[in-house]
């Protein structure tokens, strides 16, 4: 079982104790706050016919934002650079948010932060469907 795998199925609230996090000056994160800035002015497409976003749950990175498609089918984009540091955040399915394999931050399907040490939301952008090919835009 791989971390993702385990973090799905334990949950996020098991996996944040066991994530060595960025609390109290701990060792191991700076929290420097540099993260790359999140893409602007964002329009491409993909095809949703397969791959990771054919199927509920899955997410894919593509030009610096993480597309998600939820476990009720509705797509999510968000920025992928974590606010705290810059690390890919994660989309974790099962509990519809998205985590940072960091330091442990989370941020809510909206990109809301529901978890420290980040302290920025992620970047939302806009999907629209039409047929399988999803549009990802500013
Ligand atoms: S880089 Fe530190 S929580 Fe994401």
């Amino acid at each position: 079982m791989n971390r993702k795998e385990f973090i799905q199925q334990v949950g996020a609230g098991v996996a944040v104790l066991l994530v060595p996090a960025c609390f109290g000056g701990l060792s191991g994160c700076s929290n420097s706050g540099s993260y790359p800035a999140a893409p602007t002015n964002v329009d491409f497409t993909l095809d949703v016919s397969s791959g990771a976003l054919a199927s509920n749950g899955g997410y894919l990175v593509s030009n610096g934002i993480v597309i998600a498609r939820t476990t009720s089918g509705t797509f999510l984009a968000v920025s992928a650079a974590c606010t705290h540091e810059g690390t890919t955040v994660e989309y974790i399915s099962a509990k519809s948010y998205f985590y940072c394999p960091r330091h442990g931050a989370t941020f809510s399907s909206g990109g809301q932060v529901t978890g420290g040490p980040a302290t920025k939301a992620l970047v939302t952008y806009n999907t629209a469907l039409t047929g399988t090919s999803l549009r990802v835009f500013s």
